[in-house]
């Protein structure tokens, strides 16, 4: 039986258009995706849309539009672009739809009955950007600690949620059992967070656009919590192929991972796990990522209104040079910067200059002595011997690294591994070789190793390395592909892969 992953991106505000940030993040799932497809695994990879709440509530009224019309919009704007950027999700999840929104009120009645729930006043305040509930204590200057916008000061009948009940709970889980990474945010969170853990208002009166409680119809459910129930409710679609105990259940061999931006952790490794605990489920595995800022330093946010819209960039470049350039540039769990002069520095220096160079040499050489048709390996020697270990070694860098969400150094392997080759070319330099054996034996590694590379960068770079099997008149399959042997082959058109930006 093939083993089983369930990755998650965040469901976002379809408030408005989304940005590199929002694409950074379902990239990084979509990297993970393929490569656990690549691996054989079955995966189940989701995304979707977050379209209650107060946010969208008043941007619908401001536009004096029904809230669903408005949302409605902007989530086909959504699709539309993870379709541009090759997102190869497999279900796109709405909270506005009739499936999840049953779930929602069974889990909060079922929450209810066990007592989890209790009604009372919340008095505090609350970022509406955010959709957060502060304390005074965790404003800063008086203003939202998370986006600096101000918050509103609201009192109002609720029903709590009985989180600080698991204080302790949540304190050992997070510091033993390595379900947030990476590790040192955990820290962050038992800090800020979990020392004075308090329960949790999880309705509002104030406003109607939201999922209503059958215990009490004047409420409707906090958007966090109906956000969140999102990654239980899809496996209750009557179209699901998997099944929510076989996922969530605690004796699952399910690997489940949610990628998250580091703003929105405090809900998905403090509140999350103790929600699921107290519905009898299991515990995710969560992964934060950092931030993409400006050039000068700033989070990329609507609110802030710097952001940059992947569908340009994608248009003028390409969609694998932006997913290759977020993935590459930004450390995987930090902040990093983007700019399109560090975008264009990207393609040229790397895509262009080390990848699209070594597939043209490679290409020209074989066309030129062999007609294009792909000699065979002879006697190896010493050198080549080191090189091919070397590589092997890179091979296993890269399955290390993905495999533990190091993404960016993965990628960083892959260019060693260009490097390696370019470098293999330039010293072996077999356009004076006379003996047909050793020229045959360096056209046929190179062309194994472009292959290998192809494989290995697939998850990511999804047209170009779809040019090079074509190329080699081969199908992509999976990695038990990897140092498949090419002679005889008559290779297709290559080009240039990457083209230089000016
Ligand atoms: N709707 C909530 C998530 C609910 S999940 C149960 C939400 N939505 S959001 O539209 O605001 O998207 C937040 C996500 O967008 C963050 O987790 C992060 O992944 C991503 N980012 C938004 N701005 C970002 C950057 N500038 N940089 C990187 N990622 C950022 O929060």
């Amino acid at each position: 039986m093939k083993k089983k992953f369930y990755i998650t991106t965040p469901i976002y505000y379809p408030n408005d258009n989304l940005h590199i940030g929002h694409a950074y993040t379902t990239v990084l799932a979509d990297f993970l995706a393929r490569f656990k497809r690549m691996k054989d695994y079955e995966v189940f990879f989701l995304t979707g849309s977050d379209e209650h709440g107060q946010k969208i509530y008043d941007k619908a009224k401001e536009k004096k539009e029904d809230p669903l019309v408005f949302v409605t919009r902007i989530v086909d704007s959504f699709k539309d672009l993870w379709n541009k950027m090759g997102i190869s999700y497999s279900k796109f999840i709405r909270t506005t739809d009739r499936e999840h929104k049953e779930f929602v009120q069974k889990k909060f009645t079922e929450l209810f009955n066990k007592n989890f729930i209790y009604k009372g006043k919340y008095f505090g305040f609350y970022c509406k950007i955010d959709e957060t509930f502060f304390t005074k204590k965790q404003l800063i200057n008086g203003k939202c600690p998370v986006c600096g916008a101000e918050t509103d000061l609201i009192s109002e009948e609720t029903y709590f949620l009985k989180i600080s009940e698991f204080k302790e709970w949540i304190k050992n889980v997070l510091k033993e059992e390595n379900i947030l990474i990476p590790n040192f945010r955990v820290k962050e969170m038992l800090k800020n967070f979990v020392y004075e853990l308090e329960d949790l208002s999880v309705t509002r009166i104030s406003f109607d656009w939201g999922i209503k409680i059958k215990e009490d119809f004047h409420h409707i459910v906090y958007v966090w919590l109906d956000a969140l129930f999102n990654y239980l409710s899809i496996f209750s679609y009557s179209d699901s192929v998997w099944n929510i105990d076989e996922v969530w259940k605690e004796n699952s061999s399910v690997e489940i991972l949610h990628l998250v931006g580091k703003e929105i952790v405090r809900f998905h490794s403090i509140y999350w796990p103790i929600i699921l605990k107290m519905l009898n489920y299991r515990k995710p595995k969560i992964f934060a990522h950092g931030w993409i800022i400006t050039a000068s330093g700033e989070k990329m946010s609507k609110s802030k209104g710097n952001v940059v819209d992947p569908l340009i960039l994608i248009e003028k470049f390409n969609r694998d040079s932006l997913r290759f350039f977020l993935v590459n540039n930004i450390v995987t769990g930090e902040d990093g910067r983007f700019s399109e002069k560090l975008l264009i520095e990207n393609i040229n220096s790397i895509l262009v200059n080390k990848f699209s160079n070594l597939i043209f040499r490679t290409d020209s050489m074989i066309k030129k002595y062999f007609n294009g048709v792909v000699p065979s390996q002879k006697k190896i020697n010493t050198n080549e011997k080191i090189l091919i270990k070397e590589l092997f070694k890179f091979q296993k860098e890269y399955f290390e690294y993905v495999d533990n969400i190091k993404l960016s150094n993965a990628i960083k392997t892959l260019i060693s591994y260009i490097e390696k080759l370019n470098h293999y070319i330039d010293i072996s330099t077999p356009w004076k070789e006379k003996n047909i054996d050793r020229l045959s034996t360096i056209m046929n590694i190179l062309v194994k190793e472009i292959h290998n590379l192809a494989l290995l960068f697939s998850p990511l770079l999804i047209d170009s390395t779809e040019k090079i099997f074509i190329w080699l008149k081969t199908e992509k399959i999976n990695f038990s592909n990897l140092n498949k042997d090419f002679s005889d082959t008559n290779l297709g058109n290559i080009g240039h892969l990457f083209e230089r930006i000016k």
